[in-house]
């Protein structure tokens, strides 16, 4: 039984091996074909206990496009509403057969929690500030993608690193496959003790941005902040919201990335969001792959198996 819990506990060659596995099915997704058996007959349940759009739209995609059958669980229509603990929610859902839980939930820790709890394996969509595993594995597929080789490049998080999973997770993934990584932002959201994940620390955007071959832009995360030493919106998009003119000092070919959901306006202005070196929808469909190897490698799928299509 496998989990996929967060990137800080993978081995490279296990990053690796998820990237590989994706590339494999991204080419099966090309062809459009419509599914294929791997996991036909096993039932994934998704549990999002916080607000979801992209990470439960292609975790449910994933699981269809391997046959099996999934069910997303809606928070605000179950026996949470009544008082019931995640610790019951999930065992309830094992006890009625499932084959395997997708988590999203508020609080850090909760699906390392789960995987002790439960005899099912258990993956990661996003845990507080913890950790997005399935997210960094989509960015860092997409930036092979454009740029190859991901050793020696310079990649720029910049926004709200403090309160980020997306963050922390890229960090672990970049950092093991070689690239050099560079955060952005205020003071406050980017305190210099991220120095010890072996990243540089930077409070001056011009300087971060002219060599970079990569520029990941991450929201303002209110729900999180909850004390006012933060700056507001307003200020922080004054500061360091990514315009055209802040956009003119990064160099012509690098690629601007963003997790989603973006705040038009506020991190990011339209006419870069939408421009020519925005992959941001393209990071969406790559999460299709990653996802499915995700879902096949945790329910014991092996990676070198021929794929075959049943449709
Ligand atoms: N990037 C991301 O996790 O988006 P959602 O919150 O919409 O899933």
């Amino acid at each position: 039984r496998k989990h996929l819990l967060t990137i800080e506990e993978l081995k490279r060659a296990e990053i690796e091996q998820i990237l590989a596995t994706a590339a494999a099915f991204r080419r099966v997704l090309d062809r459009k074909v419509k599914k294929v058996p791997a996991l036909r007959g096993k039932t994934i349940v998704n549990l999002f206990l916080e607000p979801s759009t992209r990470t439960r739209i292609s975790f449910e995609m994933a699981a269809k496009f391997l046959s099996a059958d999934v069910i997303s669980f809606d928070a605000s229509a179950s026996s949470t509403t009544k008082g019931e603990t995640l610790r019951d929610t999930a065992q309830n859902i094992q006890a009625l057969n499932a084959d395997m839980i997708v988590l999203r939930h508020a609080a850090s820790g909760s699906p390392l929690y789960l995987s002790k709890v439960l005899g099912i394996p258990v993956v990661n969509a996003g845990d507080g500030a913890h950790e997005h595993p399935t997210q960094a594995l989509l960015d860092v597929f997409t930036m092979r993608e454009k740029l190859g080789d991901l050793k020696g490049r310079k990649v720029v998080i910049l926004g709200d690193i403090l309160f980020s999973r997306v963050a922390r997770s890229n960090i672990h993934a970049l950092t093991k496959l070689g690239a050099d990584v560079t955060i952005v932002g205020p003071s406050t959201l980017v305190p210099h003790w991220f120095e010890s994940m072996g990243v540089r620390v930077s409070h001056n955007l011009r300087t971060a941005l002219a060599d970079a071959d990569v520029v990941m832009l991450l929201r303002i995360q209110h729900e999180r902040q909850g004390v006012s030493h933060f700056p507001s919106l307003g200020e922080y998009t004054s500061m360091f919201g990514l315009n055209y003119t802040r956009a003119s000092w990064v160099k012509p070919d690098a690629i601007i990335m963003h997790p989603g959901p973006i705040n038009r306006g506020v991190e990011i202005d339209s006419d870069i969001a939408d421009s020519p070196r925005s992959v941001i929808l393209q990071q969406v469909t790559n999460g299709i792959a990653v996802r499915m190897a995700v879902l096949y490698l945790c329910a014991g799928g092996q990676p070198e198996q021929v794929l075959t299509p049943v449709e």
